[in-house]
């Protein structure tokens, strides 16, 4: 699945050391199926070359409003209505005032202001000195500009070109097409809070091992992201697991279903929708050793009871919240046979709306899957694809079946 397929972008260089990610970002768009036309000011020539762009790119760049190569002599024009999006990155301190100013005498910033403003968003990626970002009038500048419509895309925080240390650097190139993918994505969950929990939990026996699973997060992660994409406000409650946070989400970790729980129904009380991606452990070992468990000689293998641990699912499914119907919850099921049956008396154990079945062993740590969702009407496959495209299915899915506003 190519994140941008079918999109054209319009990529804008200004003056910046950063330049050098921009060449990444290009390729980026490129390997996710946009078709980039690239745009550099006098300033960022001083940076990186029309070569290099035009190589990652694969057409010519423009650079000046005189281009003979368009008949009508309107490159501003022509290239702002064929964009679906306009990304300057880097943005320079100075090409923020110049926005400002509705300035128009070089080709880029001439775009911009000739952008048809409904319909072409100008995102910006600002790339500078962290004093010039802190200073007064980039500061004024950057409100003013998302007051005009712009989306400022934020900075990255670290060691900066110059040798200092703060805000003001361009995010990474992937941070940037993560942004932009979920800016261009459809709206359904604007407004709506969502709560996932994802990953395995980790059940302690003593201060070394513990009781765990296979699951690997990326189904909870990726649905995370997808209501991100959404644009709901999402929480994200974590297992042990090695995944990155998606862009924009809250992330809480924790080790044990206890934990789980007690991270959950906070967030879940001022939730819409809570997604149980969680393999959570069923069962915990009876007692936690304080100290490591010694092997003695002869003494044979200690002997294990477990607990049963609290099921979080079914907790806040039977909570005020959900049972008034202001909050949607989702299950999933992990099973490794007969799919369609046990989805089914899953979902009415849980007492859950909608469930989400898949076998468990065939998808643990896989990039794909398939499901099959489950509802009071029956059942609907999801044919095999990525996780990352099963979720934005499933949030659509969500998104339609939320009950309406009164
Ligand atoms: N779940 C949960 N808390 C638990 C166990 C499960 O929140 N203690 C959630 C999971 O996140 C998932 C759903 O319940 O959304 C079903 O999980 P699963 O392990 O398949 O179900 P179990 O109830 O444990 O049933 P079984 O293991 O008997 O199949």
């Amino acid at each position: 699945m190519s994140d941008l397929a079918g999109k054209h972008i319009v990529l804008g260089l200004t003056g910046g050391i950063a330049c050098y990610k921009a060449a990444e970002l290009c390729r980026a768009f490129v390997k996710e199926g946009a078709t980039v036309q690239v745009v550099m000011t006098d300033a960022a020539e001083q940076f990186i070359t029309r070569v290099t762009m035009q190589a990652l790119s694969g057409l010519p760049v423009y650079f000046s409003q005189w281009d003979a190569r368009e008949p009508n002599t309107m490159p501003h024009i022509n290239l702002s209505r064929e964009a679906d999006a306009i990304v300057i990155a880097p943005c320079s301190a100075d090409f923020m005032a110049r926005l400002v100013h509705g300035r128009a005498d070089d080709l880029l910033s001439l775009m911009c202001l000739a952008r048809p403003i409904d319909r072409v968003p100008l995102l910006l990626a600002p790339a500078m000195n962290r004093e010039m970002w802190a200073a007064p009038a980039t500061q004024r500048n950057m409100a003013q500009l998302e007051a005009d419509g712009a989306i400022i895309l934020g900075v990255g925080s670290g060691f900066q070109a110059c040798g200092e240390t703060g805000d003001g650097r361009m995010l990474e190139p992937h941070e940037l097409l993560e942004d932009i993918v979920a800016f261009l994505q459809p709206k359904p969950l604007a407004g709506k809070r969502v709560v996932v929990t994802a990953g395995p939990t980790f059940e302690a026996m003593d201060p070394v091992r513990g009781v765990t699973n296979h699951s690997s997060g990326k189904m909870g992660f990726a649905i995370a992201r997808a209501a991100r994409e959404a644009g709901a406000q999402v929480v994200l409650v974590a297992g042990p697991v090695h995944q990155r946070t998606p862009r924009g989400v809250r992330r809480i970790d924790v080790q044990s279903a206890q934990q789980m729980l007690d991270a959950t129904l906070p967030e879940a009380a001022q939730a819409d929708v809570f997604v149980a991606t969680a393999a959570v452990a069923d069962w915990r070992p009876a007692s936690v050793s304080t100290s490591k468990i010694k092997k003695a000689e002869g003494g044979g293998p200690p002997a294990l009871a477990f607990a049963e641990n609290p099921d979080i699912l079914r907790t806040v499914a039977q909570g005020e919240r959900a049972r008034s119907g202001r909050l949607f919850c989702v299950g999933f099921a992990a099973e490794s046979d007969d799919l369609a049956a046990n989805a089914q008396a899953k979902r009415a154990r849980k007492g859950v709306p909608l469930l989400v079945g898949n076998i468990g062993p065939a998808t643990f740590g896989q990039d794909d899957n398939e499901l099959l969702l489950v509802d009071a009407q029956g059942t609907r496959p999801l044919p095999r694809a990525s996780k990352r495209s099963l979720a934005r299915t499933l949030v659509a899915e969500i998104a339609r079946l939320l009950p309406s506003p009164a």
